[in-house]
């Protein structure tokens, strides 16, 4: 195993620019390195992620929801789960976090060119995807033709509105939206989101699909695609676990034999088959 050092370790200070609120879980915080240089050779790529810490609160993994098609801006999008994200919440444009990164391996882009993508995300899973679709959207060309199925619990969860609202009326995008369990007001699709594809126009073997959400609708989703003729390797999910280093060396986040942090976190159902996983048990 390669050797790290303290400094693969050290963060970098980052301040805050701009905070939107997404719902009343998920904030976007929007980034910039405290020193130019730090901007200047920063690059990354949809799917990977950032060590985002805090002093005295903590560390953890938060993916990009921006794309890097749109320079100089970093955005995370950040739901509220425990002592760190908690503390995040209560910051404000101006304070200063710690970022290391970027880490792990991005969407294949090569599974990715030329297809129609099928994003199906649930809940946070849509950060993530959002950088997908906003970089695919900068790179017309390369990706003619996206579908996006999107579920939230309840309709006062559902975020990245503004997005939506763009995504909804693109011509290059078919944009579906259901709930779990609908509030007055909402007279939109109630079900699972892997109900959406019957409203969706998809061709398996020209599509591949790009799955984000909670373990559950991840584990649902991709036997549902496989059992509608999607090849595994045209399948693509991210799957999360408990990290400490981020780089390989405390094994913390491993996966069977795979570690999420530096062989993932983006994974096609054929690698994740090969694996003894939960997401994937029947
Ligand atoms: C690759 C990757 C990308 C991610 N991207 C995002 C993102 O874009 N946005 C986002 O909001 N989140 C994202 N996450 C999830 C995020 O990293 C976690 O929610 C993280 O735990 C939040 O840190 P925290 O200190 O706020 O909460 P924690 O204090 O870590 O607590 C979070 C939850 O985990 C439980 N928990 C804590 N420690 C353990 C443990 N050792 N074993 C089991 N359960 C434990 C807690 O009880 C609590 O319910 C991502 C995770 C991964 C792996
Ligand atoms: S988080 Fe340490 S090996 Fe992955």
């Amino acid at each position: 195993m390669q050797t790290k050092r303290t400094e693969d370790y050290l963060p970098k200070a980052a301040v805050i620019r701009k905070i939107t609120v997404e719902n009343s879980q998920i904030k976007t915080f929007e980034l910039a390195f405290a020193d130019e240089e730090s901007n200047r050779s920063f690059h990354y790529l949809p799917g990977q992620f950032m060590m985002v810490s805090v002093p005295h609160h903590g560390e953890a993994p938060i993916s990009f929801s921006s794309t890097p098609t749109r320079l100089g801006t970093i955005q995370l999008s950040v739901r509220r789960a425990g002592a760190l994200t908690a503390f995040m919440h209560t910051m404000e444009a101006g304070d200063q976090i710690g970022l290391r990164g970027p880490y792990g391996k991005p969407f294949p882009r090569a599974n990715l060119e030329g297809r129609h993508l099928l994003f199906i995300a649930g809940g946070i899973g849509l950060a993530p995807l959002r950088s997908v679709i906003n970089y695919c959207l900068d790179r017309e060309a390369a990706f003619p033709r996206l579908t996006i199925l999107y579920g939230s619990r309840l309709p006062s969860d559902i975020a990245f509105h503004t997005d939506l609202a763009a995504w909804r009326n693109h011509p290059r995008i078919s944009c579906f939206l259901t709930v779990d369990a609908a509030e007055p007001g909402w007279d939109g699709a109630v079900g699972l989101v892997t109900a959406l594809l019957d409203r969706a126009d998809i061709d398996p073997a020209a599509t591949t699909a790009l799955v984000c959400g909670p373990p559950m609708m991840i584990g649902a989703t991709l036997k549902e695609l496989s059992g509608r003729g999607f090849a595994d390797d045209n399948i693509l999910t991210t799957m999360e676990r408990h990290m400490k280093c981020g780089i390989g060396v405390c094994r913390h986040c491993h996966m069977d034999s795979k570690l999420v942090c530096v062989d993932g976190p983006v994974f096609s159902r054929a690698q994740l088959l090969q694996l003894d996983v939960a997401e994937v048990q029947s």
